[in-house]
């Protein structure tokens, strides 16, 4: 607990306490120079990839079929201190203990790149380095302050993708639930069954910017209405196809000005659902429902179609490990699926046996916020299983 509270002092904190430590940011550097740190104290040996990247192994030198655990440390804006940095610490706990009575073990500690996506507009990178997903596109993308991947990976030393780096022959993730459900089923862990799928969009909607004072409402062609058009629409849709999601999360409007109608608004669009089929249909919605907003209000709509993960099952070995290993030390654990994405998600897409491991969440399920809360017999309960989880599968 006292490690993730000097993890929560780096980045921006803000008067609401939040964490702000973008993906390839120095902020997101100092937090791996700190974990890197305690896993030198822990006798591990620390290397990472040309992505950034951190490994720590307790036998000091790669080995085959290994098993890895780990998460991120980089945060949404104004975040929590739980998401990501809570696997991490959790982590260098679990391998550091059964290092210490299986000398020579095959484990590791891995800490990915810039999880949260949100700087770059797309989740997972270091991960997906290491899965051969991230290409020249990839790495061309920008930030809201013109900054590409490639040259954030250039300000912090890092070579970049590809990463040669054998994949684990299991991976096994430690996360805040960042929900209610298992504080309402009594639970303090979480079996998690699988991940939904997950696709993203940037929108850029075109009206006609003009004289707040001078323009009829009639003569209009406001970019923001036809946003906000969709946004409610979207909604509407959502709420439709069982189990799916819609968020409007970034919007910003060109030149903006208290007396200047709206000329040109760009937004993402991040849409989630748990099965394809509802992932389909939500993600049709997306050009459609931007397009009849347009449309509506006299402006024209360019909809590009960033990411997209389909819904998937986590592995049935790590996840038979967890639940043994639970059950093993009495500790109550309850199966659900996971709203977030993660890169355990990306892992598993790659063939590895990739797991997770859910910890109970408090304050109604917070997240991507300040008031994100797990307690510290649910964490001290969280690692006692992640060891025995590592054991079984060793
Ligand atoms: O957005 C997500 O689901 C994760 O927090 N990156
Ligand atoms: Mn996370
Ligand atoms: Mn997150």
């Amino acid at each position: 607990m006292e490690r993730l509270d000097l993890l929560a002092r780096i980045g921006a904190v803000g008067a609401d306490g939040g964490i702000t430590r973008p993906g390839l940011s120095t902020a997101e550097d100092e937090a791996h120079a700190l974990v890197a740190g305690w896993c030198e104290e822990a006798g591990m040996a620390v290397s990472r990839d040309r992505a950034g990247n951190l490994y720590a192994r307790p036998s000091g030198s790669e080995a085959a079929a290994e098993i890895w655990s780990g998460s991120h440390l980089d945060t949404v804006p104004s975040g929590g201190r739980f998401d990501g940095a809570l696997g991490v610490v959790a982590a260098i706990e679990a391998v550091a203990e059964v290092a210490a009575d299986r000398p020579g073990a095959p484990l590791a500690v891995v800490v990915f790149r810039d999880e949260e996506g949100w700087r770059f507009g797309d989740g997972c990178f270091g991960s997906r380095c290491l899965a051969g997903q991230v290409g020249a596109e990839d790495l061309a993308r920008r930030d809201s302050a013109g900054v590409s991947v490639a040259e954030a990976l250039a300000a912090l030393g890092l070579a970049g993708p590809p990463v040669e780096v054998a994949l684990p022959a299991a991976y096994i993730e430690a996360h805040i639930e960042q929900g209610p459900i298992l504080a309402s089923a009594g639970a303090a862990v979480g079996d998690v069954a699988g991940i939904v799928g997950i696709a993203g969009f940037d929108l850029t909607f075109h009206g006609a910017s003009g004289h707040a004072g001078t323009v009829p409402m009639a003569d209009r062609n406001d970019a923001f209405s036809a946003c906000a058009e969709l946004a409610l629409r979207l909604r509407e849709r959502a709420l439709e196809i069982p189990g799916s999601v819609a968020t409007i999360g970034d919007v910003s409007v060109a030149s903006p000005a208290a007396n200047v109608i709206p000329g040109a608004v760009r937004a993402t669009v991040d849409v989630r659902a748990p099965s394809r089929e509802a992932l389909d249909a939500i993600v049709a919605a997306v050009p459609a429902l931007a397009s009849y907003a347009a449309d509506r209000h006299g402006c024209s709509v360019d909809a590009t179609r960033g990411w997209r993960s389909e819904p998937l099952e986590l592995s049935g070995r790590v996840r038979d490990a967890v639940r043994a290993a639970a059950a093993g030390l009495a500790v109550p654990i309850a199966e659900l699926v996971s709203g977030a994405g993660h890169d355990a998600g990306v892992l598993a897409d790659a063939g590895v046996d990739a797991g997770m491991l859910f910890v109970r969440s408090l304050n109604g399920g917070a997240s991507h916020r300040p008031d994100e809360l797990s307690d510290e017999a649910d964490v001290a309960a969280a690692i006692a299983v992640l060891a025995e989880t590592l054991r079984s599968l060793l």
